[in-house]
C-alpha cells in the first residue's frame, strides 16, 4: 500500500509545528551551528524545513539559539523565528515559541532541526494516528540497534507509554531497551501548554527536558500515544561527526535507490555521488568513481563514467558517452555524442553525434566572464584541441590534433589545424564513421 503524504484539510486547519534548532553542537567540536553543517551541500535545517514544506503546514516556528544570525537566513522564507537567549533545553526552547503559538486549542507538530532524514509519510502517519487516537501527546519512536545517546522509551506492563528517560540518567536495565524517542511528538496544545512549565530542572544536565512531559501528561491521566517508525534510518539525529558521516551515507543510499529503481544501473554504488533531484533515464549505466551534482539530467541509454564529473545546470541526451576523467559543466550535449577521455566541457552548447577527441578543453573563462562554446552536430574535434570561447563550431567540422580555436568561428564542413587554427581544406563528404 503506498503511504499517505498529504494531510487532509480538516486537520491542517488546526496543525502548527515547531523545529527546536537553537543547541549549539557542542558534540560536533564546531564554530557552526549544528543544523548548519552540511550534507550534500543542503544544512541539516533545510532538509527539515524543505519536509515540512510538503504537508503545507501553514504556522512554522523555528527556535534559535547559538549563532542564530547566522541561522536566520536558511530559515526565514520559509517559518517564523523565535530566539532562545540561554540554551537551557528542549522544553525551554519550546516555551520560548509559546506565544507564537495558539495555546488554546488545535495540535503541535514538534521536531529537531538536527533530524534531516525524517519523511513526509511518518509525519502524516503520526499526526493522522495522534488526531484519531485523540491523545494528548504522541511520540514517534523507533527501535534502533544502538540506542546510545537517546531517549528510551519506558512501557508498563500493558505495554502503553509511560515516561522517557534520557541516556544520561538511565540506569543499566534502562539502558538495554532499543525503543528511543525521535524527539518527533505530536503534542494537543492545550495540555501541552498548560503542563510545560511544570518541567523540573534536570539535575544532571541543567535542561529542561521537554522529554519529561510524557511522565507529567501520563500522571495527570492524559493519553499518551506512540507510533513506531517502519524506517529506523530516517529518525537518526545529529550530534557528532561521526554521525554526520553516517547521515551523508543513508542519504546516498536513498538517493541511488530512487535512480536505480528508475531504471539506472550504478556499477559501484560505494564509489558514485549523486546528487539529490538529478534525473536518469532508462538503461543508463553509470560506471565506477562517478560524481553527478545538483541541476543534472541525463537521458537514455547513456554510458558514464569511471571517474566522470557532471556539474550544475547541465542536460545530456539520449546515449551520450561519458568517459574517464571528463568535467561537464553549465552544458547540454545532445544525442549520441562521444566525450571519451580527459576533457573539460564548460558552458557548451554540444549538437547529435559530435565526437570530442582526448584531453579537448573549452576555454570558457577568459579572466572576466564565462563564454560559450557551440559545437554543431556531427563535428570532429581532433584530441587536445583547445576551443577558446566564445566560439562556435560548424556542422560537420573537423579540428586537427593539438590545434588551438582562438574565438574565430569554424564553418560547417572545414577542416582547420594548427595554432592558432587556419583552414586547411572543405569537406567532400561526411568521413567520420560514428566510432571513437
Ligand atoms: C533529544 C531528546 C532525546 C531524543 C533525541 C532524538 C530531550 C531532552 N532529549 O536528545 O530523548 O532521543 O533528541 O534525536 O529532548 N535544542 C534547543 N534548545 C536547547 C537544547 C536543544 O533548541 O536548549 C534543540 C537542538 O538544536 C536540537 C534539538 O533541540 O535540534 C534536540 O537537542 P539535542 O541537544 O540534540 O538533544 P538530544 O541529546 O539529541
Ligand atoms: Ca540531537
Amino acid at each position: 500500500m503506498k503511504s499517505e503524504t498529504k494531510l487532509s484539510k480538516m486537520i491542517l486547519k488546526d496543525l502548527s509545528c515547531c523545529i527546536l534548532a537553537a543547541g549549539e553542537g557542542s558534540r560536533m567540536n564546531t564554530e557552526i551551528p549544528k543544523v548548519l553543517h552540511r550534507v550534500y551541500k543542503k544544512p541539516l535545517i533545510s532538509y527539515v524545513l524543505d519536509t515540512i514544506k510538503t504537508l503545507k503546514i501553514k504556522k512554522i516556528v523555528t527556535v534559535l539559539g547559538y549563532k542564530a544570525r547566522e541561522v536566520e537566513g536558511y530559515v526565514e522564507k520559509d517559518s517564523q523565528i523565535v530566539i532562545q537567549r540561554r540554551l537551557l533545553g528542549t522544553a525551554d526552547a519550546l516555551r520560548q515559541a509559546k506565544r507564537e503559538l495558539t495555546t488554546t486549542k488545535g495540535h503541535l507538530l514538534v521536531l529537531c532541526g538536527d533530524t534531516p532524514l525524517i519523511r513526509p509519510e511518518t509525519l502524516v502517519k503520526l499526526i493522522n494516528h495522534h488526531i484519531s487516537s485523540g491523545a494528548s501527546c504522541t511520540v514517534l519512536t523507533a527501535l534502533l540497534r544502538n540506542p546510545t545517546g537517546y531517549g528510551r522509551i519506558i512501557r508498563n506492563d500493558k505495554g502503553l507509554i509511560v515516561k522517557i528517560i534520557e541516556e544520561k540518567n538511565a540506569s543499566l536495565y534502562e539502558k538495554v531497551i532499543e525503543e528511543v524517542n525521535t524527539g518527533i511528538y505530536c503534542f494537543k496544545n492545550k495540555d501541552l501548554f498548560s503542563s510545560l512549565d511544570e518541567i523540573r530542572l534536570d539535575n544532571i544536565k541543567r535542561e529542561y527536558y521537554l522529554t519529561d512531559i510524557v511522565q507529567i501528561l501520563v500522571k495527570k491521566g492524559r493519553k499518551v500515544e506512540s507510533l513506531q517508525s517502519d524506517v529506523a534510518e530516517e529518525v537518526l539525529g545529529v550530534n557528532t561527526r561521526e554521525e554526520l558521516t553516517n547521515i551523508h551515507r543513508l542519504l546516498r543510499i536513498r538517493v541511488q535507490k530512487r535512480i536505480i529503481s528508475q531504471g539506472v544501473t550504478i556499477v559501484d554504488p560505494e564509489t558514485t555521488h549523486i546528487d539529490e533531484g538529478v534525473e536518469i533515464g532508462k538503461d543508463t549505466i553509470i560506471e565506477p568513481f562517478v560524481r553527478i551534482e545538483e541541476d543534472v539530467k541525463i537521458g537514455r541509454g547513456c554510458l558514464i563514467g569511471p571517474f566522470t564529473h557532471i556539474r550544475p545546470e547541465t542536460t545530456i541526451k539520449d546515449r551520450v558517452k561519458l568517459g574517464n576523467f571528463v568535467e561537464v559543466v553549465r552544458s547540454t550535449i545532445d544525442s549520441g555524442t562521444k566525450v571519451n577521455h580527459h576533457s573539460y566541457i564548460g558552458d557548451s552548447e554540444i549538437g547529435k553525434n559530435v565526437n570530442i577527441g582526448a584531453g579537448t578543453i573549452t576555454a570558457n573563462y577568459d579572466g572576466d566572464k564565462k563564454n560559450k562554446t557551440i559545437i554543431k552536430d556531427g563535428a570532429f574535434i581532433g584530441s587536445g584541441s583547445i576551443l577558446v570561447a566564445p566560439v562556435k563550431i560548424g556542422k560537420n567540422a573537423i579540428t586537427g590534433a593539438n590545434c588551438v580555436v582562438n574565438k574565430k568561428d569554424v564553418e560547417d564542413n572545414t577542416v582547420v589545424v594548427g595554432v592558432p587554427a587556419r583552414l586547411l581544406r572543405k569537406r567532400k563528404r561526411i568521413e567520420i564513421k560514428d566510432e571513437g
